[in-house]
């Protein structure tokens, strides 16, 4: 996921280095995320913005900044600066300098943008903004921020015009989710930040006392029936500073407190569509309107938090971390993808290809491990909406096989990485073969991804735990909104289309429903830890489950574990069955209800002497 730092020293001389190691020091706390690229905007001495961008590590970033062709003088001392830093995860453009950010307004570098998050609206804004002469250089949605805070500035009625009214009327027609950091040479010292949907803080750091432990938010628009621009005229009573001669202060800006709590542990964290705005060393907070029984203040707090319990939150490991974004990542694929409201789905990079695949004799889906769970486990659903025979590889074995494979063959090749050798092999394979090929990626700019004719991006965010866990359920979304714009128009399946898109709508919150039996979950799993071996057991939609529950099992504990279809039980894994045997049973209310009560009372049944039953049912309603 990308990473935000920004620092703003305000009459506390640092010199040029130093500034460059705090920034670079904020990207490293925010590694950890995840991420492949890096930027940095600085202040050249010369009234201009100097940018450094690196596709890779953010070593590799601060390599270039001490490289002996950057004739910057690094011993410079600086009583005030703003810089701002960034650590990108690639969902718009593969990862690049020029698509990593800092974005800028223009080749002068006028305003420069950092921004977690995705805006939906942007090929509108691109199109406006191209209209209006405006030369766009990457394939960020990013970008046109930058652009279109230029095309404000240029168009501005005053010149007394604020920097904050101008992100606030930039914000005004941005669709989706941010947090962004603004900088610009036309308001040198000032910062301004702002977010919606995604989080940002600010760090305060002084010496000397400060002015207020709480900040009042300064409305601009209508309160109380009366029009007021605040913004223009920024109240000081209500702004933080630091209350000695020079005003001496450093403010800290991070989308995550793992960046900011080495330097402070005293912040403020903003809500959504809180203008933070940073002008001669105050720190004011602005927004558009009062909203009824909205908080008109913003607290300062003291983190009380170690750096470690920051990065993994109350989390032991980053794949328990993973587990619990769920409801988010879940969200992150679907987003500007499913309108909830119209009953649409749309595909960006399927619907120029959807005739085609139409058109097909058979989707073929092909991945590994997990990824080839994701596709079992939407297999049933896919057959129904496409009304297309369907299988399932997994990628070596149909290697192994040199699996027949034909021009009017549409193959999918699911994977988080991008890069796993056997599921390329078999893109490679497939492509040969004249197969229109479709990748469902979690990395932007993989292999899988250049390499297949289109696809989907399934923007779940970086996965840091080896063992896949969210990329699972956002790969199984994604499949099924390909199902979903599949049928679009088959009349007779509307009532299923609709019944699914409104699950949809719901899934993250069932997700937080399941998340919050956590307690419940571990007492069950502390007792089976104990045991040998683990069967997981289930049929029709929740085969998969098994599977890939068995596969978490082995990766995760070293116990022998298997998933087992219910139908198959008769058919050789009952004799394993005995009261040393736990079995874990997933039976869900729907049509295999009834068969997987039988296969139950066959299990427990040849338990029946248990001194402990350790037959375990687990039913999910
Ligand atoms: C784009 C944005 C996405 C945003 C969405 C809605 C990009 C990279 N993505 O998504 O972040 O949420 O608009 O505004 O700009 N592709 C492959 N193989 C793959 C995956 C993707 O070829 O494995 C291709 C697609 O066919 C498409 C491009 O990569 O041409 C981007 O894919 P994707 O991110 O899924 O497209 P959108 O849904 O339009
Ligand atoms: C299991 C796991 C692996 C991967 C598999 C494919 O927890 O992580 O089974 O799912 O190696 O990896 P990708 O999806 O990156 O192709």
């Amino acid at each position: 996921m990308c990473g935000i730092f920004a620092y703003l020293n305000y009459r506390v001389p640092r010199t040029r280095k130093e500034i460059f190691t705090t920034l670079v020091k904020g990207l490293q706390r925010l590694e950890y995320r995840g991420y492949d690229s890096a930027g940095i905007a600085v202040d050249d001495g010369k009234s201009n913005i100097c940018l450094y961008k690196k596709k890779g590590k953010v070593k590799a970033l601060d390599e270039e900044l001490y490289h002996k062709d950057n004739k910057i003088d690094l011993e410079a001392e600086i009583d005030t600066h703003f810089g701002i830093a960034h650590t990108r995860w690639a969902t718009h453009g593969e990862p690049s300098a020029v698509n990593s950010h800092p974005q800028r307004s223009d080749k002068n570098n006028e305003f420069v943008v950092i921004h977690n998050g995705i805006i939906t609206n942007y090929k509108e804004l691109r199109k406006y903004l191209t209209d209006h002469g405006y030369e766009f250089e990457s394939e960020t949605d990013t970008e046109v921020i930058p652009k279109l805070i230029k095309y404000l500035y240029d168009n501005r009625e005053s010149d007394s015009v604020s920097f904050s009214t101008l992100v606030e009327l930039v914000i005004k027609q941005l669709e989706g989710s941010f947090a962004l950091v603004f900088k610009s040479v036309h308001f040198p010292g000032q910062a301004i930040v702002t977010r919606r949907g995604s989080p940002l803080l600010i760090g305060v750091r002084s010496q000397y006392k400060l002015s207020t432990e709480q900040i009042n938010i300064q409305y601009n628009g209508e309160t109380r029936g009366v029009s007021k621009n605040l913004i223009n005229s920024i109240d000081s009573s209500n702004a933080l500073h630091s209350v000695n001669d020079r005003m001496a202060v450093e403010f800290y800006f991070a989308s995550d407190a793992s960046a900011i709590i080495e330097h402070t542990n005293k912040v403020i964290y903003l809500e959504d569509d809180d203008i933070a705005a940073v002008a001669e060393g105050k720190l004011s907070l602005h927004r558009m309107n009062r909203s009824v029984g909205e908080d008109p203040v913003r607290v300062i707090q003291t983190l009380q938090m170690e750096l470690q319990q920051i990065m993994k939150g109350n989390f032991k490991a980053f794949m328990q971390k993973e587990i619990f974004e769920q409801p988010e990542s879940i969200f992150n694929t679907m987003r500007g993808r499913i309108c909830f409201d119209a009953k649409a789905v749309v595909l960006g990079g399927l619907k120029d290809h959807l005739k085609e695949i139409k058109r097909c004799r058979r989707l073929i889906i092909i991945g590994c491990g997990t990824s080839f769970h994701a596709g079992i486990a939407t297999r049933q659903v896919l057959e129904e909406l496409t009304e297309l025979p369907v299988m399932v590889e997994l990628a070596s074995d149909f290697l192994d096989r040199t699996t027949p494979v034909y021009r009017d063959d549409v193959c999918f090749f699911i994977s988080q990485s991008g890069e796993t050798a056997d599921t390329l092999m078999a893109l490679r394979y497939c492509k040969q073969k004249g197969a229109l090929t479709v990748g469902i990626t979690n990395t932007v700019g993989s292999s899988i991804s250049r390499e297949t004719d289109c696809g989907v991006h399934i923007n779940a965010g970086p996965e840091i735990g080896v063992a896949s866990t969210k990329a699972y359920t956002s790969q199984f979304v994604s499949l099924i909104m390909f199902g979903l714009m599949m049928s679009e128009d088959r009349l007779s399946l509307q009532p299923r289309r609709l019944e699914i898109i409104e699950s949809l709508r719901r899934l993250p919150e069932m997700i937080k429903e399941v998340l919050a039996l956590d307690d419940k979950i571990k007492s069950i799993a502390d007792e089976l830890f104990q045991q040998k071996s683990l069967l997981v057991m289930g049929r029709g939609y929740n085969y998969a489950t098994c599977l890939e529950g068995a596969l978490k099992i082995k990766e995760i504990t070293y116990m022998h574990s298997e998933g087992i279809l219910a139908g198959e039980l008769k058919h050789g894994p009952l004799a394993l069955i005995d009261y040393h045997m736990p079995v874990i049973m997933v039976i869900m209310r729907d049509a295999c209800y009834t068969k997987c009560h039988n296969a139950l009372q066959q299990v427990t049944a040849r338990q029946v002497d248990c001194p402990r039953n350790l037959a375990k049912s687990v039913t999910v309603e």
